[in-house]
């Protein structure tokens, strides 16, 4: 598990058997579906589902398995490259009974491989890894170059749905939004109170727990650029404000050591080190 929030095993826990023992909540070629999602998972003699939607980087998937509770009739699939993940998400699935989840082991790398196009209603990306430095950034869930391969893949009026605890990564998030030629059509910087609704993520309640607040948009693709390039700095360092004061209570997941950093280097150059002000 990336960045700190590492998921600890239960001592017996033995993960081929837990994905065989969850195996009716997983496909395990999601690329043997491509475009015949909605009504090949559609139980026997019902019709097709009316949308279909991906919780993208799902975790342990009680956000996927919630909104499939509230939506019996669109497909959720809970997609993560962590097969520990899948493990876990199956199991709530199974354990749900709902016929509309499933999950699948896989990155985002190769969406357009398992979707085709315009079959997707909708991407959630539910407290994506932050990959703060510079050299990470590639594999960012939030990087124009992705969201190049959801528009593919999301029908005309499908949606990209952020939330992030991060506001640098928020902030950078936001740059990626029209290079890829979408638009905006929601955004919020506590996005809790805006939207009190919504089901949380584990993230959401992990994080939302030690003071988070939930930064969110809601993006839909416009017409398509050409030769998109990138022209956001990329480290998310560079959008860490001047006034750290603003993550007092709260520093954004993955980037704690960062700040800390920020913080002793602007301690020191005011001289409270050598006033013996322990930080
Ligand atoms: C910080 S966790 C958030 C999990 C969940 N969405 C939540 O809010 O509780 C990020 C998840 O994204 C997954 N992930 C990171 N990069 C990915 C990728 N390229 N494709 C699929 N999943 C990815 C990680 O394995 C991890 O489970």
């Amino acid at each position: 598990m990336p960045h700190g929030l590492h998921i600890r095993l239960p001592k017996n826990f033995v993960l081929e058997e837990r994905l065989e023992r969850y195996a009716g909540a997983i496909e395990p070629n999601p690329y043997a579906w491509c475009g015949m999602w909605a009504w090949a998972c559609a139980p026997v003699g019902a019709p097709a589902f009316r949308e279909v939607r991906l919780d993208l980087g799902c975790g342990r998937g009680s956000f996927t398995v919630e909104m499939a509770r509230r939506e019996p009739d669109v497909l959720f699939i809970g997609m993560d490259a962590e097969p520990i993940c899948i493990a876990y998400a199956a199991q709530a699935g199974c354990e749900s009974g709902l016929p509309n989840v499933l999950f699948v082991p896989g990155t985002a790398m190769r969406i357009k491989e398992m979707f085709a196009p315009g079959e997707l209603a909708c991407i959630y990306l539910n407290f994506p890894t932050p990959f703060p430095r510079k050299k990470d950034s590639h594999k960012r869930l939030v990087n124009f170059e992705r969201l190049m391969d959801y528009r593919v893949v999301l029908a005309p009026d499908g949606e990209v749905r952020l939330r992030t605890d991060s506001q640098p990564l928020f902030d950078f998030a936001l740059t990626q939004v029209p290079i890829a030629g979408y638009e905006l059509g929601w955004s919020s910087r506590d996005a809790r109170a805006e939207r009190p609704d919504e089901p949380t993520s584990e993230y959401e309640v992990k994080l939302g727990g030690r003071g988070a607040r939930v930064c969110a948009y809601v993006a839909t693709p416009g017409p398509a650029p050409v030769n998109p390039t990138q022209t956001a700095e990329v480290s998310l360092a560079a959008y860490i404000p001047q006034d750290l004061a603003s993550f007092d209570g709260y520093a954004p997941h993955g980037m704690e050591a960062t700040i800390q950093n920020l913080r002793n280097r602007a301690a020191k150059k005011n001289g409270d080190w050598a006033d013996g002000i322990t930080l």
